[in-house]
Protein backbone atom coordinates (compact mmCIF):
# COMPACT_ATOMS: atom_id res chain seq x y z
CA UNK A 1 0.00 0.00 0.00
CA UNK A 2 1.49 3.48 -0.72
CA UNK A 3 2.32 5.48 2.01
CA UNK A 4 -0.34 7.98 3.79
CA UNK A 5 0.33 11.71 4.60
CA UNK A 6 -2.24 12.91 6.69
CA UNK A 7 -2.09 16.63 7.28
CA UNK A 8 -5.74 17.30 8.53
CA UNK A 9 -5.42 16.64 12.10
CA UNK A 10 -7.33 19.47 13.58
CA UNK A 11 -10.47 17.67 12.04
CA UNK A 12 -9.61 14.20 13.78
CA UNK A 13 -6.87 11.90 14.96
CA UNK A 14 -5.53 8.74 14.64
CA UNK A 15 -6.34 6.94 18.36
CA UNK A 16 -3.04 6.36 19.57
CA UNK A 17 -2.46 2.71 19.84
CA UNK A 18 -2.11 2.53 23.51
CA UNK A 19 -5.04 3.90 24.30
CA UNK A 20 -6.83 1.55 21.59
CA UNK A 21 -4.95 -1.30 23.61
CA UNK A 22 -6.18 -0.26 27.15
CA UNK A 23 -10.17 0.81 26.12
CA UNK A 24 -10.33 -2.87 24.59
CA UNK A 25 -11.30 -5.10 28.03
CA UNK A 26 -14.05 -1.95 28.75
CA UNK A 27 -15.74 -3.12 25.18
CA UNK A 28 -15.53 -6.99 26.17
CA UNK A 29 -14.73 -7.24 29.99
CA UNK A 30 -15.65 -4.62 32.23
CA UNK A 31 -18.79 -3.84 30.30
CA UNK A 32 -21.35 -3.17 33.18
CA UNK A 33 -23.54 -0.14 33.52
CA UNK A 34 -21.61 2.37 36.08
CA UNK A 35 -25.28 3.15 37.34
CA UNK A 36 -25.72 -0.72 38.71
CA UNK A 37 -25.32 -1.49 41.97
CA UNK A 38 -23.31 -4.58 41.44
CA UNK A 39 -20.09 -5.99 40.94
CA UNK A 40 -20.45 -5.41 37.39
CA UNK A 41 -21.57 -1.79 37.30
CA UNK A 42 -19.36 -0.83 39.99
CA UNK A 43 -16.19 -1.79 38.56
CA UNK A 44 -17.25 0.26 35.51
CA UNK A 45 -18.28 3.41 37.96
CA UNK A 46 -14.29 3.38 39.34
CA UNK A 47 -13.15 3.29 36.24
CA UNK A 48 -15.58 6.01 35.15
CA UNK A 49 -14.73 8.09 38.25
CA UNK A 50 -10.91 7.34 37.81
CA UNK A 51 -11.43 9.03 34.31
CA UNK A 52 -13.02 12.33 35.56
CA UNK A 53 -10.24 12.66 38.06
CA UNK A 54 -7.71 12.51 35.73
CA UNK A 55 -9.60 15.07 32.92
CA UNK A 56 -10.12 17.63 36.12
CA UNK A 57 -6.73 17.51 37.64
CA UNK A 58 -5.10 18.10 33.72
CA UNK A 59 -7.39 21.30 34.03
CA UNK A 60 -6.99 21.82 37.62
CA UNK A 61 -10.78 21.71 38.06
CA UNK A 62 -12.44 19.19 40.82
CA UNK A 63 -14.20 15.93 39.79
CA UNK A 64 -17.54 16.37 40.25
CA UNK A 65 -16.87 19.82 37.82
CA UNK A 66 -16.72 17.57 34.42
CA UNK A 67 -19.78 16.53 33.28
CA UNK A 68 -19.07 13.35 30.32
CA UNK A 69 -20.90 14.64 27.04
CA UNK A 70 -21.24 12.57 23.87
CA UNK A 71 -18.70 15.18 21.46
CA UNK A 72 -17.70 18.26 21.53
CA UNK A 73 -20.69 19.55 19.97
CA UNK A 74 -23.00 18.45 21.97
CA UNK A 75 -21.16 20.34 25.08
CA UNK A 76 -21.27 23.32 23.44
CA UNK A 77 -24.44 23.22 22.57
CA UNK A 78 -25.45 22.40 26.60
CA UNK A 79 -23.16 25.27 27.69
CA UNK A 80 -25.47 27.68 25.53
CA UNK A 81 -28.56 26.24 25.89
CA UNK A 82 -28.53 25.34 29.13
CA UNK A 83 -26.83 28.26 30.47
CA UNK A 84 -29.64 30.37 28.61
CA UNK A 85 -32.76 28.63 29.82
CA UNK A 86 -31.61 28.72 33.28
CA UNK A 87 -30.94 32.75 32.50
CA UNK A 88 -34.08 33.77 30.06
CA UNK A 89 -36.12 35.63 30.28
CA UNK A 90 -34.21 38.27 32.84
CA UNK A 91 -31.05 37.61 31.00
CA UNK A 92 -30.53 37.10 27.34
CA UNK A 93 -27.81 38.79 25.53
CA UNK A 94 -24.88 36.27 25.02
CA UNK A 95 -21.47 37.59 23.46
CA UNK A 96 -19.58 35.69 20.96
CA UNK A 97 -17.07 35.87 18.27
CA UNK A 98 -17.30 35.88 14.34
CA UNK A 99 -14.66 33.02 14.60
CA UNK A 100 -16.29 30.41 16.54
CA UNK A 101 -16.95 26.98 15.60
CA UNK A 102 -19.96 26.24 13.63
CA UNK A 103 -21.38 24.52 16.43
CA UNK A 104 -21.49 27.33 18.53
CA UNK A 105 -22.33 30.08 15.68
CA UNK A 106 -25.68 27.60 14.88
CA UNK A 107 -26.90 27.24 18.59
CA UNK A 108 -26.37 31.17 18.79
CA UNK A 109 -28.57 31.07 15.35
CA UNK A 110 -31.04 28.96 16.81
CA UNK A 111 -31.14 30.72 20.11
CA UNK A 112 -31.77 34.13 18.22
CA UNK A 113 -34.91 33.03 17.51
CA UNK A 114 -35.91 31.75 21.04
CA UNK A 115 -35.27 34.84 21.90
CA UNK A 116 -31.49 35.49 22.76
CA UNK A 117 -29.54 38.54 21.75
CA UNK A 118 -26.15 37.90 20.21
CA UNK A 119 -23.38 40.09 19.83
CA UNK A 120 -20.86 38.52 17.44
CA UNK A 121 -16.94 40.48 18.15
CA UNK A 122 -14.96 41.38 15.26
CA UNK A 123 -11.68 39.66 15.40
CA UNK A 124 -8.22 41.37 14.00
CA UNK A 125 -6.35 40.45 11.09
CA UNK A 126 -4.39 37.56 12.90
CA UNK A 127 -7.83 36.34 14.44
CA UNK A 128 -7.77 38.06 17.80
CA UNK A 129 -10.52 39.56 19.60
CA UNK A 130 -10.42 43.43 21.40
CA UNK A 131 -10.76 43.25 24.92
CA UNK A 132 -11.92 46.53 25.03
CA UNK A 133 -14.69 45.68 22.60
CA UNK A 134 -15.71 42.91 24.83
CA UNK A 135 -16.15 45.32 27.95
CA UNK A 136 -17.96 47.31 25.91
CA UNK A 137 -20.40 45.19 24.84
CA UNK A 138 -21.39 43.48 28.23
CA UNK A 139 -24.61 44.73 28.92
CA UNK A 140 -26.80 44.49 32.13
CA UNK A 141 -28.84 41.41 29.79
CA UNK A 142 -25.67 39.66 29.58
CA UNK A 143 -24.98 36.22 30.95
CA UNK A 144 -22.32 34.73 28.83
CA UNK A 145 -19.08 35.22 26.81
CA UNK A 146 -18.11 32.68 25.17
CA UNK A 147 -14.97 32.61 23.03
CA UNK A 148 -13.24 30.15 21.79
CA UNK A 149 -9.60 28.89 22.97
CA UNK A 150 -7.54 27.52 20.08
CA UNK A 151 -9.07 28.47 16.82
CA UNK A 152 -9.69 25.57 14.59
CA UNK A 153 -8.94 26.84 11.17
CA UNK A 154 -6.33 29.44 11.56
CA UNK A 155 -4.79 28.16 14.94
CA UNK A 156 -5.03 31.48 16.88
CA UNK A 157 -5.10 31.21 20.94
CA UNK A 158 -6.64 33.82 22.50
CA UNK A 159 -5.77 34.98 25.85
CA UNK A 160 -8.23 33.33 27.67
CA UNK A 161 -6.84 34.66 31.36
CA UNK A 162 -7.34 38.30 30.28
CA UNK A 163 -11.33 36.84 28.89
CA UNK A 164 -11.82 35.49 32.20
CA UNK A 165 -10.53 37.94 34.44
CA UNK A 166 -12.81 40.20 32.96
CA UNK A 167 -15.78 38.35 32.74
CA UNK A 168 -15.48 37.56 36.40
CA UNK A 169 -14.77 41.01 37.20
CA UNK A 170 -18.20 42.36 35.11
CA UNK A 171 -20.42 39.77 36.81
CA UNK A 172 -20.91 37.82 33.35
CA UNK A 173 -20.14 33.96 33.02
CA UNK A 174 -17.18 32.89 30.64
CA UNK A 175 -17.61 29.78 28.60
CA UNK A 176 -14.31 28.76 26.14
CA UNK A 177 -14.24 25.85 23.00
CA UNK A 178 -11.23 23.93 24.20
CA UNK A 179 -11.50 21.46 21.90
CA UNK A 180 -8.67 22.40 19.55
CA UNK A 181 -6.05 23.28 22.61
CA UNK A 182 -6.65 20.57 25.38
CA UNK A 183 -3.45 18.88 25.66
CA UNK A 184 -1.72 21.23 23.82
CA UNK A 185 -1.47 24.21 25.58
CA UNK A 186 -1.87 24.81 29.49
CA UNK A 187 -5.39 25.04 30.67
CA UNK A 188 -6.23 26.40 34.82
CA UNK A 189 -9.61 27.09 35.08
CA UNK A 190 -9.36 28.39 38.09
CA UNK A 191 -6.33 30.59 37.20
CA UNK A 192 -8.08 31.41 33.93
CA UNK A 193 -11.20 32.44 35.86
CA UNK A 194 -13.00 29.58 33.02
CA UNK A 195 -16.65 29.24 34.34
CA UNK A 196 -17.44 26.24 31.60
CA UNK A 197 -15.32 24.59 29.33
CA UNK A 198 -15.61 22.32 26.22
CA UNK A 199 -13.07 19.19 25.34
CA UNK A 200 -13.07 16.52 23.60
CA UNK A 201 -11.09 13.56 22.81
CA UNK A 202 -11.01 12.46 19.21
CA UNK A 203 -8.55 15.74 18.55
CA UNK A 204 -5.90 14.62 20.66
CA UNK A 205 -5.80 11.27 19.42
CA UNK A 206 -8.80 9.63 21.43
CA UNK A 207 -11.72 8.01 20.54
CA UNK A 208 -14.72 9.71 18.50
CA UNK A 209 -18.22 10.28 20.32
CA UNK A 210 -16.81 11.72 23.50
CA UNK A 211 -16.49 14.94 24.86
CA UNK A 212 -16.53 16.79 28.54
CA UNK A 213 -17.97 20.14 29.55
CA UNK A 214 -16.27 21.47 32.41
CA UNK A 215 -19.02 23.08 34.86
CA UNK A 216 -17.96 25.23 37.56
CA UNK A 217 -19.42 24.13 41.05
CA UNK A 218 -22.21 26.07 41.87
CA UNK A 219 -23.12 27.51 37.98
CA UNK A 220 -26.89 26.37 37.64
CA UNK A 221 -27.44 24.95 34.20
CA UNK A 222 -30.43 23.45 32.23
CA UNK A 223 -29.91 20.07 30.92
CA UNK A 224 -30.04 19.19 27.52
CA UNK A 225 -30.96 15.65 27.86
CA UNK A 226 -33.48 14.12 29.98
CA UNK A 227 -33.73 10.70 31.52
CA UNK A 228 -32.32 8.49 34.71
CA UNK A 229 -30.33 11.16 35.77
CA UNK A 230 -26.38 10.49 35.22
CA UNK A 231 -23.79 12.72 35.38
CA UNK A 232 -25.31 14.52 38.45
CA UNK A 233 -28.46 14.93 37.08
CA UNK A 234 -26.95 16.83 34.41
CA UNK A 235 -26.47 14.88 31.39
CA UNK A 236 -28.47 11.62 31.31
CA UNK A 237 -27.43 8.90 29.36
CA UNK A 238 -25.58 5.60 30.04
CA UNK A 239 -22.04 6.66 29.81
CA UNK A 240 -19.87 5.54 27.13
CA UNK A 241 -17.19 3.76 29.58
CA UNK A 242 -14.76 2.52 26.68
CA UNK A 243 -15.03 6.34 24.76
CA UNK A 244 -13.86 7.75 28.33
CA UNK A 245 -11.47 5.34 29.60
CA UNK A 246 -9.64 6.32 26.31
CA UNK A 247 -9.80 9.88 26.73
CA UNK A 248 -8.56 9.63 30.11
CA UNK A 249 -5.68 7.86 29.06
CA UNK A 250 -5.17 10.22 26.27
CA UNK A 251 -4.74 13.27 28.48
CA UNK A 252 -2.23 11.48 30.44
CA UNK A 253 -0.04 10.01 27.76
CA UNK A 254 0.18 13.58 26.52
CA UNK A 255 3.34 15.67 26.75
CA UNK A 256 4.85 19.06 26.78
CA UNK A 257 7.82 16.92 24.35
CA UNK A 258 5.40 16.54 21.95
CA UNK A 259 4.40 20.33 21.73
CA UNK A 260 7.81 21.02 21.45
CA UNK A 261 8.93 18.76 18.51
CA UNK A 262 5.05 19.74 16.91
CA UNK A 263 6.48 23.81 17.09
CA UNK A 264 9.42 23.07 15.69
CA UNK A 265 7.60 20.87 12.54
CA UNK A 266 5.04 23.61 12.17
CA UNK A 267 7.76 26.18 12.14
CA UNK A 268 10.15 24.70 9.76
CA UNK A 269 6.90 23.75 7.51
CA UNK A 270 5.98 27.12 7.40
CA UNK A 271 9.71 28.75 7.04
CA UNK A 272 10.44 26.68 3.64
CA UNK A 273 6.54 27.14 2.32
CA UNK A 274 6.81 30.92 2.42
CA UNK A 275 10.53 31.24 1.82
CA UNK A 276 10.39 29.01 -1.21
CA UNK A 277 6.91 29.53 -2.85
CA UNK A 278 5.92 32.73 -4.37
CA UNK A 279 2.93 34.95 -3.29
CA UNK A 280 2.11 32.97 -0.18
CA UNK A 281 0.07 34.52 3.05
CA UNK A 282 0.41 32.73 6.59
CA UNK A 283 -3.33 33.19 7.71
CA UNK A 284 -3.78 33.45 11.55
CA UNK A 285 -1.17 34.12 14.53
CA UNK A 286 2.41 33.35 14.72
CA UNK A 287 4.72 31.64 17.30
CA UNK A 288 3.15 30.64 20.95
CA UNK A 289 0.07 32.41 20.18
CA UNK A 290 -0.85 29.76 17.55
CA UNK A 291 -1.59 26.27 17.83
CA UNK A 292 1.95 23.83 17.78
CA UNK A 293 -0.17 21.91 15.34
CA UNK A 294 -1.51 24.59 13.13
CA UNK A 295 -0.91 25.87 9.08
CA UNK A 296 -3.03 27.75 7.55
CA UNK A 297 -1.75 29.35 3.90
CA UNK A 298 -3.23 31.43 1.33
CA UNK A 299 -2.03 30.68 -2.58
CA UNK A 300 -2.69 33.76 -4.17
CA UNK A 301 -4.66 32.98 -7.60
CA UNK A 302 -5.31 29.39 -7.01
CA UNK A 303 -8.20 27.49 -5.57
CA UNK A 304 -7.51 25.76 -2.46
CA UNK A 305 -10.11 22.94 -3.30
CA UNK A 306 -7.57 22.62 -6.35
CA UNK A 307 -4.83 22.09 -4.19
CA UNK A 308 -6.49 19.64 -1.94
CA UNK A 309 -7.29 17.17 -4.50
CA UNK A 310 -4.02 17.51 -6.55
CA UNK A 311 -2.68 16.85 -2.95
CA UNK A 312 -5.20 13.81 -2.45
CA UNK A 313 -4.29 11.96 -5.22
CA UNK A 314 -0.77 11.73 -4.13
CA UNK A 315 -2.50 10.58 -0.78
CA UNK A 316 -1.74 13.50 1.17
CA UNK A 317 -4.68 14.59 2.81
CA UNK A 318 -4.90 18.61 4.10
CA UNK A 319 -7.70 20.18 4.30
CA UNK A 320 -9.66 23.76 2.91
CA UNK A 321 -11.35 25.21 5.87
CA UNK A 322 -12.76 23.21 8.44
CA UNK A 323 -14.02 19.58 8.02
CA UNK A 324 -17.16 20.31 9.25
CA UNK A 325 -17.74 23.06 6.53
CA UNK A 326 -15.87 21.99 3.68
CA UNK A 327 -18.53 20.17 2.13
CA UNK A 328 -19.67 23.73 1.19
CA UNK A 329 -18.21 25.84 -1.08
CA UNK A 330 -18.73 29.19 0.91
CA UNK A 331 -15.81 31.01 1.58
CA UNK A 332 -14.76 30.41 5.28
CA UNK A 333 -16.25 32.30 7.81
CA UNK A 334 -12.89 32.24 9.98
CA UNK A 335 -11.02 33.44 7.37
CA UNK A 336 -13.22 36.26 5.66
CA UNK A 337 -13.38 37.63 9.54
CA UNK A 338 -9.54 37.56 9.43
CA UNK A 339 -10.34 40.75 6.68
CA UNK A 340 -9.57 37.69 3.38
CA UNK A 341 -11.61 38.65 0.54
CA UNK A 342 -13.77 35.65 -0.79
CA UNK A 343 -11.17 34.99 -3.57
CA UNK A 344 -8.23 34.75 -0.95
CA UNK A 345 -10.59 32.55 1.60
CA UNK A 346 -10.76 30.07 -1.20
CA UNK A 347 -7.45 30.21 -2.09
CA UNK A 348 -6.56 29.26 1.58
CA UNK A 349 -5.23 25.58 2.96
CA UNK A 350 -4.99 24.37 6.32
CA UNK A 351 -2.19 21.23 6.68
CA UNK A 352 -2.94 20.27 10.84
CA UNK A 353 0.25 18.07 11.82
CA UNK A 354 0.34 15.92 14.76
CA UNK A 355 3.10 14.12 17.27
CA UNK A 356 3.42 11.09 14.55
CA UNK A 357 4.31 13.98 11.78
CA UNK A 358 8.15 13.11 10.78
CA UNK A 359 10.33 15.56 9.21
CA UNK A 360 10.35 13.43 6.05
CA UNK A 361 6.62 14.04 5.81
CA UNK A 362 6.87 17.20 5.86
CA UNK A 363 9.60 17.51 3.37
CA UNK A 364 7.18 15.11 0.91
CA UNK A 365 4.28 17.76 1.33
CA UNK A 366 6.25 20.31 0.39
CA UNK A 367 7.55 19.22 -2.92
CA UNK A 368 4.59 18.12 -3.41
CA UNK A 369 3.04 21.23 -2.50
CA UNK A 370 5.55 23.15 -4.56
CA UNK A 371 5.24 21.08 -7.91
CA UNK A 372 1.36 21.37 -7.61
CA UNK A 373 1.20 25.06 -7.17
CA UNK A 374 3.35 25.78 -10.14
CA UNK A 375 1.31 23.61 -11.77
CA UNK A 376 -2.15 25.49 -11.02
CA UNK A 377 -0.49 29.09 -11.17
CA UNK A 378 0.61 27.93 -15.05
CA UNK A 379 -3.13 27.18 -16.02
CA UNK A 380 -4.66 29.51 -13.79
CA UNK A 381 -6.67 32.38 -15.61
CA UNK A 382 -5.71 34.95 -13.37
C1 LIG B 1 -13.05 24.02 18.03
C2 LIG B 1 -14.00 22.87 17.88
N1 LIG B 1 -15.10 22.83 18.63
C3 LIG B 1 -15.98 21.81 18.55
C4 LIG B 1 -15.78 20.77 17.66
C5 LIG B 1 -16.79 19.69 17.58
O1 LIG B 1 -16.34 18.54 18.25
P1 LIG B 1 -16.99 17.10 17.97
O2 LIG B 1 -16.48 16.65 16.64
O3 LIG B 1 -16.49 16.26 19.11
O4 LIG B 1 -18.46 17.27 17.99
C6 LIG B 1 -14.64 20.78 16.86
C7 LIG B 1 -14.40 19.71 15.88
O5 LIG B 1 -14.55 19.87 14.70
C8 LIG B 1 -13.73 21.86 16.96
O6 LIG B 1 -12.63 21.93 16.20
Amino acid sequence: MKKEYYFDNAATTKVEERVAKTIQKYFTEVYGNASSLHFKGQEAKRALEEARSIIAKAVNAKQNEIVFTGSGTEANNFALKGLFFSNYPEKNHIITTKIEHDCILNTCKWLEKQGAEITYLDVDEKGFIDLKELEKSITPKTFLVSVIHGNNEIGTIQDIEKIGKLCRKKGVLFHTDACQSFTKTNIDVKKMNIDLMTLNAHKIHGPKGVGALYIRSGIKITPLLHGGGHEFKLRSSTENIPGIVGFAKVVQIASKKDIKKMKKLRDYIIERILSEIENVKLNGAEGDSRLCNNINLCFHNIEGEAIGSFLNSKKIFISTGSACSSHSLEPSHVLLALGLSPLEANSSIRITISKYTTKEDADYLIKELKKTVTYLRKISPF
